[in-house]
């Protein structure tokens, strides 16, 4: 049963930095079940356009949140942003480890210079990550489905899928704590989630961008990804990516925060988009009788 807790009081506080302490897991990248990958499989992995950027990113993510995190005066706050730049890191370790395993064109690129502003940058950082993970969640499942790559391959991921759906629950409650006490209401609160969305959204495109540039001349898209491109459609991504999201944050105690906008905004795109079907005949039908 959903207990009332009031968003940035200090049960609010316990509780999301508790759950986030109590679901870490523990291993090691070096001694995940690896598995040995037939050549066909080993192509398509290697084929993925976006290893570099990935890679990247996660080195990029310790970094800020290892910078930020000696900002957090709350010890409690303090000790579970900690934990989260320690798995930031680990992210960018796994993905070293399979780079290297599986013979990946993938290497550390010099990080860019950190901004001044490094509580800005986590925030920028945090909003980016809720809505990677929330485009993260449909692609990862139409892959897996399609059986892209082994599934002994998705376990792993799933890890790293669990850890970052883990992470963007721990940053929606740190940022109603955080603008709470700040004295910022709801509705102050959900135009700058807005604002921080669209800064997300433009540095998205960037990152397609570079990927593409990267991947020019490849062909990944007619070669390797059309076992899983074929039969797309962007209504069953969207509702993949929005069924997903309902799945993984059920795991989470009901007394959280989750993120809102994205699947707010994908629920009123697939009932517009299902609304638009349905009056599809009718639109058909119309111009006949005339
Ligand atoms: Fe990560
Ligand atoms: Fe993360």
């Amino acid at each position: 049963m959903k207990t009332h807790i009031e968003a940035g009081s200090e049960a609010h506080k316990t509780l999301f930095c508790q759950q986030f302490m109590d679901t870490h897991l523990d291993y090691d990248p070096d001694t995940l079940p690896w598995p040995e990958l037939a050549e066909k499989d080993l192509a398509r992995l290697r084929s993925v356009p976006f290893w570099q950027e990935v890679y990247h990113t996660e080195r990029r993510a310790g970094a800020i949140v290892a910078a930020f995190t000696p900002q957090v005066a709350d010890p409690v706050v303090h000790a579970a942003m900690a934990l989260q730049g320690f798995e930031e890191h680990r992210h960018a370790e796994l993905i070293r480890v399979m780079i290297e395993r599986y013979g990946i064109d993938a290497t550390a690129q010099p990080l860019e210079k950190l901004p001044d502003d490094l509580e800005t940058a986590f925030i920028d950082f945090g909003f980016g990550e809720c809505l990677d993970s929330f485009l993260g969640f449909g692609a990862f499942k139409s892959a897996r489905q399609s059986e892209f790559l082994p599934e002994s391959l998705f376990g792993i991921f799933d890890k790293l899928m669990f850890e970052e759906t883990r992470h963007i629950v721990f940053f929606i409650n740190y940022m109603a704590w955080r603008e709470k006490r700040r004295g910022l209401g709801r509705v102050r609160r959900a135009v700058k989630s807005l604002r921080f969305y669209g800064r997300a959204g433009n540095r998205l495109k960037g990152m397609v961008k570079r990927g593409q540039d990267a991947n020019d001349g490849k062909d990944f898209a007619v070669t390797e990804a059309s076992v899983f491109l074929q039969g797309f459609s962007f209504r069953r991504f969207v509702e993949d990516c929005y069924r997903e999201n309902a799945r993984r944050m059920s795991a989470f105690d009901p007394g959280l925060m989750q993120p809102r906008l994205l699947p707010a905004i994908a629920g009123l795109a697939l009932r517009g988009m299902r609304a638009w079907d349905a009056a599809r005949p009718w639109r058909r039908a119309k111009p006949a009788a005339s």
